[in-house]
């Protein structure tokens, strides 16, 4: 794969370039590892101000650890438990402007501020979650929210195609 790092003015932009790469990603292999490797790698150069960029994906009704780029991070996470699975239980995206104050909340590197958790739905299962945790307060909004959904939809017609 060559994608380069490429800096834009705009969240807009920076997703637009983010999404047209996922689709190359997906493009180059069935494998749904190596896919979702890339995608992390891809979210973490791209993004500005992230510490944290990954998959968990449900297995078995819990969410287990997929492939990211950050520091090592919770294997598990049981529906309704962190910010991830409280995108499990309530079945929609999560935007957590200061993670501190935030009672539900599973730090995994304590340099995270912010938080994005972006459910992935594949033939209108839950397949797993987008997680992006941020060293800054209120690094996420409705931008990273659209971005992040077309990532999802992407990845959840990615896995229709291929199976898990
Ligand atoms: N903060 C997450 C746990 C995963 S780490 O951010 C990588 C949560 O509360 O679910």
């Amino acid at each position: 794969m060559d994608i380069e790092y490429r800096e834009f003015e705009t969240k807009c932009e920076t997703y637009g370039y983010i999404n047209e790469n996922v689709e190359k990603i997906i493009a180059e292999t069935d494998d749904v590892c190596a896919v979702l490797a890339n995608i992390s790698a891809l979210l973490k150069m791209e993004l500005r101000d992230t510490n944290w960029a990954g998959f968990y994906l449900m297995k078995g009704g819990v969410l287990i650890l997929g492939p990211f780029q950050g520091k090592p991070a919770v294997v598990r996470i049981e529906p309704g438990s962190g910010v991830c699975g409280t995108a499990v239980a309530e079945n929609r995206a999560q935007i957590v402007e200061d993670v501190h104050k935030c009672t539900n909340h599973i730090a995994c590197d304590a340099a995270s501020s912010s938080e994005i958790v972006v459910p992935i739905y594949a033939a209108g299962e839950l397949f797993g979650v987008i997680d992006i945790d941020s060293p800054s307060t209120g690094m996420f909004d409705g931008e990273d929210l659209t971005g992040l959904t077309e990532t999802a939809r992407l990845v959840g017609s990615f896995i229709e195609r291929t199976g898990r």
